[in-house]
């Protein structure tokens, strides 16, 4: 059967048809989901009940898989190494208590974010797989930032396209009261990233904002937050979001370099298994302090 793409939402995301992720792709279709990310940012892929070698032998069709390290609180034993754990459940399968330290970090992503923004080699793809689905809610939403950028007034734009910004996890899960030891806060020292980024394919420009961003370069602090939310309060409107609702063993494959994305509540009663491996991008948006 034929790799096609259809488009799902107005201006982005498409669902992928006619491929099984448990099987070697060809290059072909390689090259295919590539352009169909190129274009679309974000490709669903419906019915791949995948194991973790599966889906780690699918991802490094794509790049390198990121390293962990300073990614999270939790050294895990639940999933295989190279894959993120971004369930709701402990190591004995069970969810967590509602006052569980590695549940409040989770509860970050359900700030508007992009993976691994606080790298200073951000990531490229992430790919997240649903194992298991709660009867309702737990919806993962994509905001596309091309599509934002677009639609920018012009003095914005200006205004935007030399601003650097600091990006760390301290900042993203301090928004929501968490805080750090000491060894964790040496692990997220803040790194700079180009607000506007540009497309390595297309050259089509986008935001590149992150709950993950906390300070602008050169700007006082309470004005440069105050950008900050009110851009991501623009950049989040509806009219560029693609809300996906799981089916169990949904793969969903989107660009962090062209969208946000965050998690939506849901009964944490109910097991929500979620594994995802990040593809490693290849540059820098923007020049590092010498530590
Ligand atoms: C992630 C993430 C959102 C979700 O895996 O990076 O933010 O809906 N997940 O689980
Ligand atoms: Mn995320």
């Amino acid at each position: 059967m034929a790799t096609e793409i259809r488009q799902i939402h107005d201006e982005f995301a498409g669902e992928v048809s006619g491929i099984d992720l448990r099987e070697p792709l060809s290059a072909a279709d390689v090259a295919t989901i590539e352009a169909g990310m190129d274009q679309h940012a974000v490709l669903v892929f419906r019915n791949q009940n995948i194991t973790d070698e599966q889906q780690i032998a699918f991802s490094k069709n794509f790049g390198n898989i990121e390293m962990k390290l300073g990614g999270n609180i939790r050294s895990e034993t639940r999933v295989n190494e190279l894959i993120n754990d971004v369930s709701n459940l402990d190591n004995n399968n069970k969810p967590f208590d509602r006052e569980d330290r590695f549940r409040y970090f989770n509860l970050g992503n359900h700030l508007w974010h992009s993976d691994s923004s606080f790298r200073a080699v951000p990531a490229k793809y992430s790919l997240l797989s649903g194992r298991k689905i709660p009867s309702e809610g737990g919806n993962t939403e994509f905001a596309d930032m091309r599509a934002a950028y677009d639609a920018l007034d012009d003095k914005t734009k200006a205004q935007v396209e030399s601003m650097v910004c600091e990006h760390s996890q301290i900042y993203s899960r301090g928004k929501l009261g968490f805080t750090f030891n000491e060894e964790e806060i040496d692990l997220m020292k803040p790194v700079r990233q180009a607000m506007v980024r540009s497309h390595p394919v297309s050259g089509r420009k986008s935001l590149y904002l992150s709950a993950h961003a906390g300070a602008i370069i050169d700007m006082p602090l309470p004005e440069a937050k105050l950008f900050l939310m009110n851009l991501n309060e623009f950049a989040t409107e509806r009219r560029f979001v693609y809300a996906h609702k799981w089916t169990q063993y949904d793969l969903v494959i989107w660009d962090n370099r062209q969208v946000m994305h965050r998690a939506r509540g849901y009964d944490e009663t109910q097991p929500r298994d979620m594994r995802r491996t990040t593809i490693a991008g290849e540059t820098m948006t923007a020049e590092q302090v010498a530590a």
